[in-house]
């Protein structure tokens, strides 16, 4: 099947393939959009069942990248990478430097940075044969970039405020009981602002030690992963898959809210529809997850000093209170809100200059 047959085909500006049998390279980059800038978006690596799979993620991915980029008001459009992982080939610094050469060919339409299956290390054998690259390591010069997490866990946390305003009418975080779903980098960093902030934890994680230490560092209830979803709280902070949110799992949930920097939390977008259904009020994912999106844009394009990426991060806050406001006065989930305000923006942008081609 080819990519204009494909589901996951919207407007996409591009699909681009490279080969390279010396290292094994296969790889696709989806461009959705450049009409705000040049596409940006992640490369993952996966093993995918096959080739069409790898498609349908990267058509699917690079439109995620493009809604994104577009709400958090980034001067970028949206792309994605996929490398196929082939088990003989594993990879090789060769292999990422061969995909760097591929993303150069694009001559700058395409920025990539890591995505599941790739390091901050993968990005700097990337980065030795492509400038079109973000998501290394952080410089000790006062510039912004570097790690995404801390970024992406405050803006979890000043989202998970305003969702608590709208749906719980209340300006603290006093005692509010949070249920965070996977304590890896962001996880455990929203927990220690949530405690701070006087919030009542339980956590989840497979990993027993990160448990133990949110127990320890804040007075963190462990629960079993298969419960958390499923705990007597106010708010529920997906912070480990996507698809969390499903036929299945909605109407067993107690929580009013659901806020967490998981990507793609919605099974089908009939669970947005669900949750309002049941009055739960969901904080769009990509709109709340967007503090690492800012934090890369701030380190490629050199446009904002640290200051300036805090305070992009913080105005998520007001962002997600339009989507809420919005949904309430129109009775359309909280998602399609989200949506609609991207696919506005990129048609604005696309309408002011039609033939732009980034650079
Ligand atoms: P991570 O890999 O550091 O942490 C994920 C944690 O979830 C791990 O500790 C893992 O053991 C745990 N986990 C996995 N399955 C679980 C389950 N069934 N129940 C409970 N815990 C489980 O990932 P990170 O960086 O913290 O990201 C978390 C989520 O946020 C991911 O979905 C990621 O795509 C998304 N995200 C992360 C951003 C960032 O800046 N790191 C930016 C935007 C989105």
């Amino acid at each position: 099947m080819g990519a204009f047959d494909s589901t996951a085909f919207d407007t996409h500006e591009g699909v681009h393939y490279f080969n390279d049998p010396a290292t094994g390279l296969r790889a696709i980059v989806a461009i959705h959009s450049t009409a705000l800038g040049p596409a940006a978006g992640g490369c993952r690596m996966w093993s995918y069942a096959s080739d069409e799979d790898a498609l349908t993620d990267a058509l699917r991915l690079s439109r995620g990248m493009s809604y994104k980029n577009a709400v958090a008001g980034l001067p970028l459009g949206g792309g994605k990478a996929v490398i196929l992982r082939d088990p003989r080939h594993p990879p090789t610094p060769a292999l990422f430097e061969a995909f760097g050469r591929s993303v150069e060919q694009l001559g700058g339409r395409y920025i990539t940075a890591e995505d599941v299956g790739v390091s901050v290390g993968d990005m700097e054998a990337v980065a030795r044969s492509t400038r079109y690259v973000c998501g290394l390591s952080q410089r000790n010069d006062g510039s912004a970039g570097g790690d995404p997490s801390p970024r992406t866990a405050r803006g979890v946390f000043v989202g998970l405020r305003a969702a608590v305003r709208t749906r719980l009418g209340r300006e603290d975080l006093d005692g509010l009981r949070v249920a965070v779903q996977g304590l890896g980098h962001v996880g455990m960093r929203l927990c220690g602002e949530l405690h701070a902030a006087g919030a009542r934890l339980a956590v989840a994680d497979l990993d027993p030690e990160a448990v133990a230490q949110a127990g320890a560092r804040f007075g963190a209830r462990a629960v079993p992963a298969e419960r958390i979803l499923f705990e007597d709280v106010d708010v529920i902070a997906p912070c480990a898959l996507g698809a969390v949110l499903s036929q299945q799992t909605i109407p067993h949930l107690h929580a009013r809210i659901v806020a967490g920097a998981a990507n793609n939390q919605l099974a089908t977008e009939a669970d947005g529809e669900r949750l309002l259904e049941r009055g739960i009020l969901y904080a769009p994912d990509y709109v709340i997850n967007a503090g690492g999106i800012i934090n890369a844009a701030a380190e490629y394009l050199h446009s904002m000093d640290a200051a300036q990426v805090d305070r992009k991060v913080e105005a998520i806050a007001d962002t997600l209170a339009d989507i809420f406001e919005r949904s309430r006065a129109t009775g359309v989930p909280t998602h399609r809100v989200a949506d609609a305000m991207a696919r506005q923006r990129l048609d604005a942008a696309a309408a002011r200059a039609p033939h732009r081609v980034a650079a």
